[in-house]
Order: C-alpha cells, then sequence, then structure tokens
C-alpha cells in the first residue's frame, strides 16, 4: 500500500525531471545531514599548462625575467631622474595640475620599479613555482554538547543571580546607554570641518598694501632697505593683537632685501622688484620655518631647521636642503607717496608645498 505522503511529495515535483531530485527526495525525506561542517576533501588535481608544456613555461619564464628587466630599467630611470632634473621644474600632468617634475619622475620610476618586482614574483610563484597540493588535517572547531550545555546553564544563572531579566528598568536603560554612548563620537566628527577651501592658497596681499617692517611697525620706503640687510616685513592692516593675526602672519610674513640690480640673475625676479629690492615669502617651502638666515656676500637665504638654502639672486631658488620650491617672490612698487607697496597676492601659495595640491 502506497503512503500518502509519498504521493504529496511526487505530485510538487511534477514538472522537475528526476535526474534532478536528490535521492533523498525521490523516497519522500530528506535525511539530516550527520556533520554540516564536513571537510568536502580536495578537488581533483589540475595541472597547470606550464607543467605540462614546456613551451608555456618558457614563456612564462620570459614573462617574469621581462618584468624583473622593466624594474631594472625603471631604477636606472630613478637614479637618472635624480640626476638630470632640476629641482625645482615644474611641469604640468594632467589629472594632477602643475607639480614638480622631478618628484613625479622619481615616483613614476620607483613605482613602476617596485610593482615589476612584485608582480613579477607573483607571476613566477603561478606559473613556474611546484603546484603540489597538500592537506592539513583540522581538528573539529564544534564545542561538545556538554561543553553547549554548561555554557548555556552558565548564562542562565549568571542571568538569574544579575536579575537582568527581572529588572526591567535596568534592562531597557542600560540598553538605552550603550546605544546611545556612540553618539559621542559621531558628534566629535564635526571639528573635522569645514574644509579650508583656498583659504591656504592667499593671504592678506593684495593691491596696493603697504609692506610693514615688523619691528618699526611703519611702511617701509626704498631707501630703508640697505644694500646687505634684510628686513621683515608683513602686510598693512595686520595688528599683532588681532585674534587671527598667527593665522594671516604665518602665510603673509616676507623678507626684502637690496641686490646690486646687476646680481640678479633671474630678469623676471628683477622685474617684480624696484630697483634691486626684492621682496620674497620668508615661509620655508620645506615645512614652514622663517628661513631668515642671510649671508649677504653669496645673497643665499637659509632656513635654520633643515638647512634648506635658497638664492635670493636667482629667484629664490633651492640650492640645497629638503625644500621642494622656490621662496613665492611678491611684485612690488613704489607708489605716489614713495612708500614700498604690494601689486597683489603671491601668484603660487608660500609655505611648505604641499599646499600645492590643496
Ligand atoms: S623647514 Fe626649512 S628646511 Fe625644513
Amino acid at each position: 500500500m502506497s503512503n500518502p505522503d509519498d504521493n504529496d511529495s511526487r505530485n510538487s515535483h511534477n514538472n522537475v525531471s528526476d535526474e534532478h531530485l536528490p535521492s533523498e527526495q525521490e523516497r519522500g525525506a530528506v535525511a539530516p545531514a550527520d556533520d554540516p561542517f564536513a571537510d568536502p576533501g580536495l578537488p581533483p588535481h589540475e595541472h597547470r599548462r606550464q607543467d605540462i608544456d614546456e613551451r608555456a613555461a618558457k614563456r612564462s619564464e620570459r614573462t617574469v625575467a621581462l618584468l624583473f628587466t622593466v624594474s631594472m630599467l625603471s631604477t636606472i630611470g630613478f637614479i637618472a631622474s635624480y640626476v638630470a632634473i632640476p629641482i625645482d621644474k615644474i611641469v604640468y600632468i594632467w589629472p594632477f595640475g602643475h607639480i614638480s617634475g622631478l618628484n613625479f619622475a622619481l615616483g613614476l620610476t620607483l613605482g613602476v620599479a617596485l610593482f615589476c618586482i612584485g608582480a613579477g614574483a607573483v607571476h613566477w610563484a603561478r606559473t613556474l613555482m611546484s603546484d603540489e597540493e597538500m592537506s592539513d588535517e583540522r581538528h573539529p572547531i564544534e564545542a561538545t554538547p556538554e561543553v553547549k550545555a554548561q555554557v548555556l546553564a552558565d548564562f542562565a544563572q549568571g542571568t538569574k543571580e544579575s536579575q537582568f531579566g527581572r529588572r526591567k528598568l535596568v534592562r531597557t536603560t542600560l540598553f538605552g546607554a550603550l546605544a546611545l554612548v556612540p553618539l559621542s563620537g559621531v558628534v566629535l566628527l564635526r571639528d573635522l570641518g569645514p574644509l579650508p577651501g583656498t583659504k591656504l592658497r592667499h593671504t592678506m596681499w593684495k593691491p596696493g598694501s603697504l609692506i610693514i617692517n615688523e619691528n618699526t611697525m611703519q611702511p617701509l620706503r626704498p631707501e630703508d632697505i640697505t644694500l646687505g640687510s634684510l628686513t621683515q616685513a608683513m602686510p598693512e592692516g595686520l595688528d599683532p593683537h588681532d585674534h587671527n593675526f598667527q593665522v594671516e602672519i604665518a602665510k603673509a610674513a616676507v623678507m626684502l632685501v637690496r641686490l646690486e640690480p646687476d646680481d640678479i640673475k633671474d630678469p623676471k625676479s628683477a622685474e617684480w622688484g624696484h630697483e634691486g629690492i626684492l621682496c620674497f615669502s620668508k615661509i620655508c617651502t620645506h615645512i614652514g620655518c622663517p628661513a631668515t638666515l642671510y649671508e649677504q656676500q653669496t645673497h643665499h637665504a637659509l632656513c635654520p631647521c633643515h638647512q634648506s638654502t635658497f638664492d635670493l639672486a636667482d629667484g629664490a631658488r633651492v640650492l640645497f636642503g629638503p625644500a621642494g620650491h622656490p621662496l613665492p617672490q611678491l611684485r612690488i612698487k613704489v607708489n605716489d607717496d614713495g612708500y614700498l607697496e604690494a601689486l597683489g597676492d603671491f601668484e603660487e601659495p608660500p609655505g611648505p608645498s604641499f599646499w600645492e595640491r590643496g
């Protein structure tokens, strides 16, 4: 006599061919798996092409060798770039914009050299190194029934003793406290903003700003700047008692020197000055110390922090040290009253060279 359950089961699969049904279903019941974490074992080993075809192995060998060779060439390119590209060479590279040509070349060549070593090693391991498969027995990770029962009993006992289940008010307020406390961290995220926008690119200098001597707080005249001296200055309208004085002076501080016009090597720099008086940002383009140690014979300005040296006679070009850019120069003129004034803001952001990415 047939079982009614068996009939129901077969009827429900009328549209499925028998070969797609597991054998247990054909008998009308699915047997529970004994061990849901049973080790399925290793699939049959498949040989790689390179294991059975010597020509494929040779191709892989050549590919690996090519990657290592490209790495060597890139390293040579790195050294050549370091020697050949001037430290203050600025190039336009899409999409980065105007950046240091030397930094770009060094980063690119070193990146390619390291990538090719890594890619060559991975290709070597995947195609040529031994492909032997090994299995390592693992002990069962499931706890024994006794341990599970003990854990559940301990949990029930702890719940009872803490009165967690009985004291509903305590339980509810605890959940509330735990849910709210992470919000304090979220609120602190507000301090990450607002973003600086273009603030770091601009200073207080604008057309017509008088140049104020930082020591006397008086506007400077050309005759105040003598040969061989270095005068530290700031824009008019900046009061040391203002709450934002430190923020503004950190971007706008300048130094003025007077050179013999014939000593100025950079014609553009000479044109931006006034009869040999040149005005440069004094904020070192390394990490922002004042670069105001002046050697009047050589016209070099030295930063005391890490010894970056700038040639003020040659557009404040970097001669030595970790600074990545010349000191920006401020265009100046003499106004009708005989005072030195700015013709506008710096053309590039003063200070550490990473602002160029801002
Ligand atoms: S801050 Fe000037 S050299 Fe480092």
